[in-house]
């Protein structure tokens, strides 16, 4: 099983966006996916909510609530023994014990991020954090950026780009700005679901994505020059 976690303290930035098509791609491939929802908000429970049964399934647990009464945690936290696919999603503003326990927990840590100069210097405390306080590398935890509503060429993906390369991180995704995203959301669906013209062009991003986890990614959580320039 591979263990995935979506995360970035920054809000906004796509982490449900990702969790939840990235699950339903899994899915759709025929693979035995599971998503854990760590949100209050619980925005990743309601998408499963919306997914209609006839659907590839994905196993959905609200990590972030207790058990039933009655039922202990690891019964709450099972996943189908089959499971290939262990997404979770993760909110907004991580305590640094949380991140700490998830990143123990997690085999690759993927960070959505928006191209805007906010998020990207708030990306940049949160991948320190992750490497310094998180101990990324102790866990062997392998960092990967997924950028996300981009449009091609414009100067702030320029930016976002020159920077990512900075941080020794590899993009392993590029995700389209398109309504879609939104459409899909509503119905419970990954956006290569919708019967759009252009969804080739989305489900391009998932398929590399998957790709890139398949092949076992690259080893990235040693970034010395992230280290270098890590303020704490
Ligand atoms: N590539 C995209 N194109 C268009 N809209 C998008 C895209 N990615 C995300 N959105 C929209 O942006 C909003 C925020 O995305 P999302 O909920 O995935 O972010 P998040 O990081 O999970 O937020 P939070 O920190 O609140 O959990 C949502 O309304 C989502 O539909
Ligand atoms: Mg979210």
């Amino acid at each position: 099983m591979l263990r995935i976690s979506v995360m970035n303290t920054k809000g906004g930035c796509g982490k449900t966006t990702v969790a939840t098509n990235l699950a339903s791609y899994c899915a759709c491939q025929g693979y035995a996916t599971s998503l854990f929802d760590y949100d209050r908000q619980a925005s990743s429970i309601r998408w499963l909510k919306q997914r209609k049964s006839g659907r590839p399934p994905v196993h959905g647990v609200a990590a972030f609530a207790p058990p039933p009464e009655g039922v202990t945690r690891s019964w709450h936290m099972r996943v189908p023994e089959n499971t290939r696919y262990l997404i979770t999603d993760t909110p907004a503003g991580y305590g640094l014990v949380d991140m700490e326990d998830r990143v123990a927990e997690t085999d690759v840590i993927l960070i959505p991020v928006l191209p805007s100069f906010i998020d990207i210097h708030s990306t940049a405390d949160f991948v320190r954090d992750l490497l310094l306080i998180g101990k990324a590398r102790a866990h062997n935890t392998q960092l990967a950026i997924v950028t996300n509503r981009t449009r091609i060429r414009t100067r702030a993906v320029e930016k976002l780009e020159r920077f990512l390369q900075q941080l020794d991180i590899p993009v392993i995704a590029r995700i389209r700005d398109t309504q879609h995203y939104v459409a899909a959301a509503e119905r419970g669906l990954g956006v290569h679901e919708l019967a759009e013209r252009d969804a080739h062009k989305d489900m391009e991003s998932w398929a590399a994505l998957l790709d890139w986890l398949d092949s076992g990614g690259e080893d990235i959580g040693r970034s010395p020059r992230l280290l270098k320039n890590a303020s704490r």
